[in-house]
């Protein structure tokens, strides 16, 4: 299964998941493309519903047993410089659990679920020292130590035996990045990390998060509805509709020159810090719903760009129009719009 070295830390390639459930199919992913270079940051952002927590539990292999990847690739180069398809492993197998935690680590959506409240912060990242760095007791105990100091917890040797439910909400979410550094992984992913958080306290987080992706050049997915919280957090963006992405680009790229109508209808529904209250346009219309997907292009039926039948017919290809800008749809189908400066 051994490849070559690539760019990428992860590379996913036309990804397909299916829910099969009692009421039908939910396609939750329908061709999902992406990657993460070395060392860098990218972020996917998208409304609800519209596949970005399936996507990373698929790079995981953490899907619900109802679930089944129908079609695709998702390529990890893993320490010892080897490629291989995760795709190929079974969930449960002893590889995967090696890279799940080992070498990609999550900060969950809901930190409350994901931490125990019948074990102390020590025994939580403890574990993780254990299994994944092989420490004893004492040297366990010194690291999680280092690693509460690191990400920001004072008295740290004093809160060690405390409970997660003794810690305030920006706090807890400080345990939940400490726990994921503890096996000192390559890709971090975070879903999602701060909306149960104040905005004071999201942006120390986000801030935490971003100290430690540089300083240990760790190659982060940072998935998110909010467009706001990626300006300042990563290098390029995914955009995400309905189990696709319909454009990516580098960061600045995204907010100064957005190109699919969806990323355009998601950045007018950033409200506006400065000057007047401006009023937030949100998209029109709803994700449409799982089981019965749209024909063509899946944005078509809440598109104010929509041009006709094409849209409704055929599913647009996704176009370079860019040093790594790509988009998905018609309006870019003609020849590859020029970069033109302004
Ligand atoms: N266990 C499941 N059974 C059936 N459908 C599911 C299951 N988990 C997710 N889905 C469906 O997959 C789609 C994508 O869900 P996902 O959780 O990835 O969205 P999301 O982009 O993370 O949204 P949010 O911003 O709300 O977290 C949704 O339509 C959802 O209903
Ligand atoms: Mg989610």
């Amino acid at each position: 299964m051994t490849e070559t070295a690539s760019t990428n830390i992860i590379d996913v390639r036309d990804l397909q998941v299916s829910f099969f459930t009692d009421s039908g199919v939910v396609r939750a992913l329908n061709g999902v493309d992406f990657a993460i270079p070395h060392g860098k940051a990218v972020g996917v952002v998208g409304e609800s519903g519209c596949g970005k927590t399936v996507t990373s539990y698929a790079v995981l292999q953490l899907l619900a047993k109802t679930a089944k990847i129908t079609q695709g690739t998702i390529h990890f180069e893993k320490r010892d410089g080897s490629l291989v398809d995760l795709t190929q492993y079974k969930p449960d197998s002893s590889e995967m659990r090696r890279i799940r935690g080992g070498e990609i680590s999550m900060i969950f959506q809901e930190p409350m679920s994901s931490l125990s409240p019948v074990h102390t912060v020590y025994n939580q990242i403890a574990e993780n020292l254990f299994l994944h760095k092989g420490m004893n007791e004492k040297q366990a105990r010194e690291r999680t130590v280092e690693l509460l100091r690191l990400v920001g917890i004072s008295k740290a040797a004093e809160r060690l035996d405390e409970y997660t439910f003794q810690f305030s909400g920006g706090m807890r979410q400080r345990v939940m990045i400490a726990m994921a550094l503890a096996p000192e992984p390559r890709v971090l992913i975070a879903d999602e990390p701060t909306t149960a958080l104040d905005v004071t306290i999201q942006a120390q987080v986000l801030k935490l998060i971003k100290q430690m992706q540089e300083e240990f050049s760790l190659s982060l997915m940072l998935i998110t509805h909010d467009l706001g919280v990626v300006a300042h957090m990563v290098d390029q963006v995914y955009v995400m509709y309905r189990g696709r992405v319909v454009e990516d680009a580098p960061v600045m790229e995204v907010f100064y020159n957005p190109l699919h109508p969806y990323t355009r209808g998601l950045l007018n529904s950033i409200p506006k810090l400065r000057g007047p209250r401006g009023k937030v346009t949100s998209i029109p219309g709803t994700v449409p719903d799982s089981y019965n997907l749209p024909s063509g292009c899946l944005f078509h039926p809440r598109c104010s760009e929509f041009i006709g039948e094409i849209c409704r017919r055929d599913v647009p290809e996704t176009r370079e129009v860019g040093p790594n800008h790509r988009v998905s749809c018609f309006l870019y189908n003609e020849e590859p719009a020029g970069h033109e400066e302004v």
